[in-house]
């Protein structure tokens, strides 16, 4: 199967994956033909991109960091939770550590190179950011050999890291405008706010509760709410790198989500911790599994793998020869080939 553009898909071409809408409904079922008046339909959902499969992309299938049917219980589970919290404003402890062991359960193994797709549902950006930050911030964690117990702590702080914009109007969290000063002051109270949610609860550790008042500190003082930068808990550091790289990749009401290459670009020049804002790059991907490339040598091919060890060089199926028009089908592992590298991302393979 291949990634395609949404403007960029035919009439009767074939669905790779199930594609789920924001109420967790299904749009489209997985091997159903494409009719060109689904188009519009996914772009006002914000899906920019499918799976298709054709014979070009025959072999290539994207390996799911976490199983696609454990990944729609956890969003079921936080979604449950966070309804709890809503009307409780206390915090179900047991419920919300029993995700975060089957986040640790499914992201252990060893070399983990997480991508795009990995970070991306069709659901409510609250949840989808919550889970995205908690898989980022468990990735880091196992990364930097971080104690299990304090690691289970900080990804609990990641997944309830925002709890408190549960209280914030929908119109200001999702304004495609640029905030007022006003509304801004208003939006960082979040952290405040869902302090004081976890905060009362006794079971919740100090670890978890530093995560979801302190993401948005920064080292040097400029952050909110305390401004108190040197004294930063390294699980608030974690998560509020990873919260930054998460939102850049999100699609938001004004914005769609960056590139990896932009992401890391505006990241470096947030004040985020640097070895963190480090480790955090060693694991994206830069081109998912599936995506279409255009290579350096004028050759494009589909991403059939991403490699640990380098995450701008995968291994390419090479469909097709730019300049001479031609259909041609090679391997190229551009970890070998240092010769070659990805010129860009393109939406489609050229049809001759
Ligand atoms: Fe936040």
């Amino acid at each position: 199967m291949r990634l395609i553009n949404v403007n960029a898909i035919r009439e009767g071409d074939i669905i790779a994956r199930d594609i789920i809408s924001y109420e967790g409904g299904i749009l489209l079922t997985r091997s159903s033909k494409f009719k060109n008046a689904f188009r519009q339909k996914l772009l006002e959902r914000n899906i920019y991109e499918v799976y298709i499969d054709d014979e070009l992309s025959q072999g290539i299938s994207p390996q799911d960091i976490i199983n696609p049917q454990i990944r729609r219980q956890i969003n079921q589970d936080i979604k449950t939770e966070f309804e709890k919290i809503k009307h409780t404003l206390d915090i179900n402890v047991e419920g919300i550590s029993r995700i975060t062991t089957t986040l640790f359960e499914e992201l252990s193994k060893k070399e983990i190179v997480c991508d795009v797709m990995d970070l991306k549902m069709n659901d409510d950006y609250t949840y989808q950011h919550c889970i995205g930050v908690a898989i980022l911030t468990t990735i880091v964690c196992n990364k930097m050999g971080i104690r299990k117990d304090h690691a289970h702590k900080i990804v609990m702080g990641a997944l309830m890291h925002d709890i408190g914009k549960i209280i914030i109007p929908k119109n200001t969290l999702n304004k495609p405008e640029k905030l007022t000063q006003e509304e801004y002051e208003l939006l960082k109270t979040h952290v405040e706010i869902g302090y004081r949610i976890v905060e009362k609860n006794s079971s919740v550790s100090p670890i978890t509760k530093l995560a979801v008042l302190c993401h948005h500190e920064r080292e040097d003082g400029s952050g909110y709410p305390l401004g108190k930068g040197d004294e930063l808990h390294i699980g608030a550091k974690i998560v509020g790198v990873c919260d930054v790289f998460h939102a850049l990749m999100s699609n938001r009401p004004y914005r769609q989500a960056l590139s990896v290459k932009e992401v890391i670009a505006i990241a470096q020049m947030e004040k985020i911790n640097v070895p963190i804002r480090q480790v955090v790059e060693s694991i994206l991907a830069f081109y998912p599994v599936g995506s279409t490339v255009l290579l350096s040598n004028g050759d494009i091919g589909i991403v059939e793998k991403n490699f640990v060890q380098d995450v701008a060089r995968p291994l390419v199926k090479v469909v097709y020869n730019v300049n001479t028009h031609q259909k041609h089908e090679y391997k190229l592992n551009l970890q070998e080939r240092l010769d070659v590298c990805v010129a860009e991302k393109i939406p489609d393979i050229p049809h001759s």
